[in-house]
């Protein structure tokens, strides 16, 4: 059974003058655990759309999602909210960290469990922000941190709730190339190790990068081949 599944999705947006805009005509699609899907497309062409969707932030569409099967239009809100908030890790362009928070907070803040001890909490956040290589930096407030670093951490409390899906909206935006590389990597371990489904959505610029990458690396590759023939 696929993790997620989209049916004849269609969304239309209602306009004045009961006119309305379509803005995705009949999406079929599915997506196992451990894929890393990239969500392209021209600007308008319903990417965010779709991930509001995906996302349980919108239910007003028609067709099916199903979620290990079960239709997302079936959860009462309560279910919904659940959703929102433990199957799904949402990560954003501008890291939508709190301010005035320390890195730690930042992450046990977004925890779902109740009764359960500070403690408990700390240790699980710090256990994930080590893993990300961002132990030295727990006390520190999310202004003391370089960009990479603050989608680290928000990628950390993504996770908090070991999700099975993250839903990453242009994780890699406000990033330098370097760093750009660094968190695609992240979340390409997220997909492999972890057996998360990981759909981000990234510019049409970057996926270019991407394939460039892809291409030297078949080139180099096809060279050792050669040599070893
Ligand atoms: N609330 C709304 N009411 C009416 N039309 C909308 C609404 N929100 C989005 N649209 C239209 O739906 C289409 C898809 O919008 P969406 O925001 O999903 O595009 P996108 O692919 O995320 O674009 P971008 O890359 O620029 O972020 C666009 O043509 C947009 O004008
Ligand atoms: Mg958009």
């Amino acid at each position: 059974m696929a993790e997620l599944e989209l049916k004849n999705v269609v969304k239309n947006y209602k306009l004045e003058n009961k006119t309305k805009f379509t803005a995705l005509t009949d999406i079929n699609v599915s997506f196992e655990k451990g894929e890393l899907v990239s969500i392209i497309g021209e600007s308008g062409s319903g990417k965010s759309t779709l991930m509001n969707i995906i996302g349980g932030l919108d239910s007003d569409y028609s067709g099916s999602i199903k979620i290990d099967g079960v239709d997302l239009k079936s959860f009462k809100d309560k279910q919904l909210d659940d959703y929102r908030k433990k199957k799904i890790g949402f990560v954003f362009q501008s890291f939508n960290l709190i301010p005035h928070l320390s890195i730690l907070d930042n992450v046990t803040i977004a925890l779902t469990l109740s009764n359960v001890k500070e403690s408990v909490k700390n240790a699980k956040a710090i256990e994930i922000l080590t893993k990300l290589g961002l132990k030295a930096h727990i006390k520190k407030k999310p202004t003391q941190l370089s960009g990479g670093q603050k989608q680290r951490v928000a990628i950390a409390r993504a996770l908090i709730n070991n999700p099975d899906i993250i839903l990453a909206d242009e994780p890699t935006g406000a990033l330098d190339s370097e760093t750009t590389s660094q968190i695609l990597d992240i979340l390409k371990n997220i997909a492999d190790n972890e057996n998360k489904l990981v759909i981000m959505k990234i510019n049409l610029l970057l996926w270019l990068h991407t394939l460039k990458k892809l291409q030297k690396y078949l080139q180099e590759l096809l060279k050792s081949l050669m040599v070893k023939l």
